[in-house]
């Protein structure tokens, strides 16, 4: 089986799926959509209101505002890989529990390990704590680590993770705007390369004093 297939055996699976209460209030659950061969994957939450409708992930306000910050990386929604860590929406957008993560999470992992992107970007609190406590990282929010690099061990792979801002609180919070759109300029450093350049020189400066 090609990587599409391995992904849409999942969508399959996600779309039938019981093993937590929040099919009960579901339309349609939401597995995720994109480039089976993404170099950059983006992980959020849990489908909203829009996304629940439609059965696709970041359709609504956020998703507009994703969109654009994917289209600053010079990068189409078609390049990337665009999911979220619980798959059907809490009712009225409450945060998804401990418990319903720990029911959906596997489908993400199994997402992660076929896509094996170079990079994932977290998007707020709750896909950074669970990619973090993967990799046997306790932290205790997500501003003591976004906009960083950090390399990852998830089980039994590496990839770099860059954790962000989640794109609905930027919409009506400017100071997480620029923020958030900082740290995508720092993604697109990443992603060409131009951040390990600049660490190079850095070396040499320090290596010269
Ligand atoms: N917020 C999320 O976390 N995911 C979506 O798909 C939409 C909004
Ligand atoms: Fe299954 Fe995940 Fe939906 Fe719960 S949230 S029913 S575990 S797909």
């Amino acid at each position: 089986m090609n990587k599409e297939d391995v992904l849409r055996q999942i969508a399959e699976e996600i779309l039938n799926c019981k093993k937590c209460p929040l099919w009960q209030h579901r339309n349609k659950a939401v597995p995720g959509e994109g480039n089976a061969n993404a170099e950059i994957m983006f992980i959020g939450e849990a489908p909203g209101y829009h996304e629940d409708i439609q059965g696709r992930p970041f359709v609504g306000a956020a998703g507009k505002l994703l969109t654009q910050l994917i289209t600053s990386l010079g990068l189409k929604r078609e390049d990337v890989y665009i999911t979220n860590v619980v798959k059907c929406r809490p009712p009225n957008n409450r945060d998804p529990r401990p418990d319903e993560i720990a029911a959906c999470s596997p489908y993400l992992d199994k997402q992660m390990k076929v896509i094996s992107p170079r990079i994932i970007v977290t998007l707020g609190r709750h896909s950074t704590l669970y990619l973090f406590s993967k990799a046997g990282i306790d932290i205790s929010g997500i501003s003591q680590v976004r906009g960083r690099l950090f390399n990852l061990t998830l089980n039994d792979f590496n990839v770099i993770v860059i954790p962000t801002y989640h794109p609905a609180a930027a919409l009506y919070n400017p100071r997480l705007r620029d923020a958030l759109e900082r740290d995508f300029k720092f993604i697109k450093k990443v992603l060409t390369g131009e951040y390990w350049e600049e660490k190079k020189k850095t070396v040499t400066l320090e290596e010269f004093f």
